[in-house]
């Protein structure tokens, strides 16, 4: 027994080293920190509950029988985070680099399969340098066996991927079909080929972190929805970010006490929308002065910036807000912007958050960039994505409605459960400018006609009574009372419980 004991000591601490103190000292050397240190600081103190330790790798080629590191790179298991569960991976750098085995993959599964017995969020911090080279096949069928449960967790858990060091190849794809990805500057990159390849193939000179490091992924390709300064800030705004999500897709997300009076007035947003309707202004204004203690977690910031997506909360409980931004393009909705949001409101709907939306949008963003590059099918993502959500949906339109955009942006017609108006609002098939060049081209020189004409369209329509008179619109409110009138509405609709019809799956137009 004593020996036993003894012996399990020894496997500890082996396993506690990784590989190595050197490789430790070279890990904090890059700036980062080891996979045991990042869950420490990602759980609530002593909560986290290690299983695989002991786990060890089966290969037997290249001498590898003659190496062995207890946990094989990747540390498993679960934990609370503010108190509630997650289960956690955090793959070892200093241990093949991180490298995916088979048994290091089965140690992946066996916790993504405990959370969705018990139904809990799984959180993969990633750095690694791809499939156990000297493993083969058999690392290539441990990632697929990580895909498979990705896919199967979609929509029933959160999964949410912070990429931390490199992650190539097809191991990019366990993280692209997570619910959220985040990386960390400098220190990650996530790319299908690095950039000898590219070199190669498309004769293009290009570094690592140029082609898929943090950056490039949060603000150009949209990969990324978060990039943070370093590890440290990176688990921390992790935490932050949990808190606003439920365990699973059966659960309603967390209410947070909090003493901000739901009736709290904002004067100030009296006066945000300018009088001039070509004059821009930061939506992202309203959703502070809204929120709870003016707080809003927004994802993909630099990304698609002519809409804004994140979450805030209203009473305590999460809400997903979708936002056009007047001061990029307009508020246009474009191919980017379209996927961003359609992503964002179909995660919500998944998992139990309402949706606010905050309507500025003069229409879809024309053009042959946009035409040829698919808007007809992108956009068509975020109508789709509006239009199957069950969740209670709310909606402000504070000035422009115009068109296809009016319908997309959670109008009353795709189940909007209630559906507001400032009285700056224009809900209109197109701007006054636009129509009156339609309608009256036989006076196009005409400038004093055309004036008159456009003036008519305005006051015609340039208003929100139109929609109004149909009952498109619930109820035209001041914008000081909006935060207690969408609070008032997202409590009427607490119970809110209606279903889609059966169906295997809908075919979003991908
Ligand atoms: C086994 C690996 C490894 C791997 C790194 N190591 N990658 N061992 N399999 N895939 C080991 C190294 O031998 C080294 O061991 C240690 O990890 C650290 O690696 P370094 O190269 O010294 O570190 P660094 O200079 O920081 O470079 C990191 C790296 C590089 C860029 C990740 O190691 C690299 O390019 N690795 C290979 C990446 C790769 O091609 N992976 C397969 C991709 S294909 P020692 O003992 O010296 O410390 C793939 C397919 C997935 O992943 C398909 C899924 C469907």
């Amino acid at each position: 027994m004593h020996e036993i004991i003894q012996q399990l000591d020894e496997k500890r601490k082996k396993a506690l080293l990784g590989g190595g103190q050197k490789r430790i000292d070279n890990q904090h050397a890059k700036g980062k920190l080891t996979a045991r240190e990042r869950i420490e600081l990602l759980l609530d103190p002593d909560s986290f509950e290690e299983w695989d330790m002991f786990v060890e790798h089966r290969c037997t080629d290249f001498d590898m029988e003659k190496d062995h590191v207890p946990g094989d790179g990747v540390i498993v298991g679960y934990g609370t985070l503010n108190g509630r569960l997650v289960f956690v991976y955090s793959q070892d750098f200093t241990v093949y680099g991180g490298s995916l085995s088979e048994a290091h993959a089965e140690k992946i599964c066996k916790v993504m399969d405990q959370a969705m017995k018990i139904g809990a969020p799984v959180i993969g911090l990633n750095d690694s340098g791809g499939a156990r080279i000297q493993e083969g096949v058999a690392s290539l069928g441990g990632y697929a066996e990580v895909f498979q449960r990705n896919v199967m967790a979609s929509g029933v858990i959160p999964q949410i991927s912070m990429i931390m060091g490199p992650c190539a190849g097809g191991a990019v794809y366990s993280p692209a079909m997570t619910d959220f990805i985040f990386m960390v500057k400098d220190s990650s990159y996530m790319f299908v080929t690095g950039p000898e390849v590219v070199k190669t193939v498309t004769h293009e000179t290009v570094t690592a972190e140029q082609l898929g490091g943090a950056t490039t992924h949060s603000s150009k390709s949209g990969v990324a929805d978060l990039a943070f300064e370093n590890d440290v800030e990176a688990l921390m705004m992790l935490r932050r970010f949990v808190n606003y999500l439920p365990a699973n897709n059966k659960e309603k997300p967390p209410v947070w006490p909090t003493d901000d009076r739901a009736d709290r007035m904002e004067a100030s947003l009296n006066t945000l929308v300018p009088d001039d309707p070509n004059k821009p202004y930061d939506i992202k204004e309203l959703i502070l002065k809204i929120a709870d203690e003016y707080e809003f977690f927004e994802i993909q910031p630099e990304y698609a910036k002519n809409i804004v997506v994140g979450f805030i909360r209203m009473e305590g409980s999460t809400v997903g807000v979708v936002a056009n931004q007047p001061m990029v393009l307009a508020g246009c909705l474009d191919i980017d912007s379209s996927k961003k949001a359609a992503r964002f409101v179909r995660f919500c709907d998944a998992f139990n958050i309402p949706i606010l939306t905050l309507v500025d949008v003069p229409g879809f963003m024309p053009g042959t960039t946009q035409e040829y590059g698919g808007i007809i099918k992108h956009g068509a993502k975020l109508l789709y994505a509006y239009a199957e959500a069950t969740v209670p949906k709310v909606t402000v339109i504070t000035r422009k409605a115009y068109g296809g955009a009016y319908d997309v942006m959670s109008s009353k017609h795709l189940r909007g459960d209630v559906n507001f108006a400032w009285p700056s609002a224009e809900i209109a098939v197109m701007g006054p400018k636009g129509a009156v060049e339609i309608i009256f081209r036989k006076d196009i020189g005409d400038e004093e006609k055309i004036a008159a004409r456009t003036e008519e369209y305005r006051q015609k329509f340039a208003n929100p009574f139109i929609a109004g008179k149909r009952g498109y619109i619930d109820d035209v409110i001041m914008p000081h009372e909006t935060r207690k009138r969408v609070c008032r509405s997202l409590a009427m609709l607490k119970k809110k419980d209606i279903s889609n019809p059966w169906r295997k799956h809908g075919n979003i137009p991908l």
